[in-house]
């Protein structure tokens, strides 16, 4: 147990050297890795196509960050925000995205997404068109961020501050190397100058309020920050 223990903290020393200069108080262990809030989320595999315009819906809500140690990222979120005035119309949001990260010398992070990657979808039971889906990207600086040991679990722990104070739920080490899709850009023109195919493609509405019977609590101050990322919304 101990010599597992030990050379798990080699590995991750190792991964750590190689990670971007952090500073000390961030150092416990690179950030390189999947990190989750909940087991259902993870970024990488199905959770988003972006050449179809497709999300395959976790069984539950939460968020997911990965980095590499070359300095790429990857989000995926799935939120519920409740309506005050409407308990019944619960607006259910989805986003990926993906890109670079810049690590600034004040210790704050910036994520550069590939604009023509990020997705996101609302649904709304209550509004005019209840399914929607478009494009997503949204540059977001993370004013300060490290990565603790969690005393009931012993796993590492990554925590966010968003620039605006809101603080990003938790998230746990998931993975490492971490889950991702491929870290490029992968739909409109890329990096050679050739265009990808665009698929659109509208998923049943239904179907998905049956597959998300059992909805996380979300605070009022998660609510908000989707709000915040709503951009350009078009019809699916
Ligand atoms: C991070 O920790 C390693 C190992 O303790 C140390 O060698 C390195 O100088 C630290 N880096 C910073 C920026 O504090
Ligand atoms: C969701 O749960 C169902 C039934 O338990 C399972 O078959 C499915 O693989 C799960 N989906 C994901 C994305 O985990
Ligand atoms: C809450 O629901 C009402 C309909 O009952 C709707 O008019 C309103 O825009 C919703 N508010 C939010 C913040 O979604
Ligand atoms: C930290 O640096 C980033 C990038 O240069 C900048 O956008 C941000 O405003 C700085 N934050 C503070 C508190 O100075
Ligand atoms: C650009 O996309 C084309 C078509 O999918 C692909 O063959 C090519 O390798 C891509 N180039 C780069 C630099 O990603």
């Amino acid at each position: 147990m101990m010599i597992a223990i030990l050379s798990l903290t080699l590995s991750f020393l190792a991964l750590a050297r190689a990670a971007p200069d952090f500073s000390s108080a961030n150092n416990l262990t690179s950030i390189a890795g999947t990190w989750s809030s909940n087991a259902a989320v993870s970024t990488g595999g199905d959770f988003c196509t972006p050449a179809e315009m497709k999300f395959d819906y976790p069984n539950n809500t939460g968020i997911s960050y990965s980095f590499t140690d070359d300095g790429f990222f990857e989000e995926a979120q799935y939120r519920y925000t409740a309506n005050a005035s409407n308990p019944s119309c619960i607006q259910a949001t989805i986003f990926w995205q993906h890109g670079t990260i810049g690590f600034n010398d004040n210790g704050s992070l910036t994520l550069y997404p590939f604009g023509s990657d990020g997705r996101i979808q609302v649904q709304d039971p209550c509004a005019a068109v209840t399914n929607v889906i478009t494009y997503y990207d949204q540059q977001t600086l993370y004013s300060d961020w490290g990565i603790t040991v969690d005393a009931q679990t012993a796993n590492y722990v990554l925590r966010l501050n968003r620039f605006d104070g809101a603080k990003m739920p938790p998230m746990y080490l998931i993975a490492r190397p971490p889950n991702m899709l491929p870290t490029q850009i992968l739909t409109g023109v890329n990096a050679s100058g050739q265009t990808v195919a665009r698929k659109r493609s509208t998923s049943d509405v239904s179907q998905f309020w049956q597959r998300s019977a059992a909805p996380e609590r979300i605070s009022a101050r998660e609510g908000m920050m989707l709000g915040a990322g709503l951009v350009g919304v078009a019809e699916a």
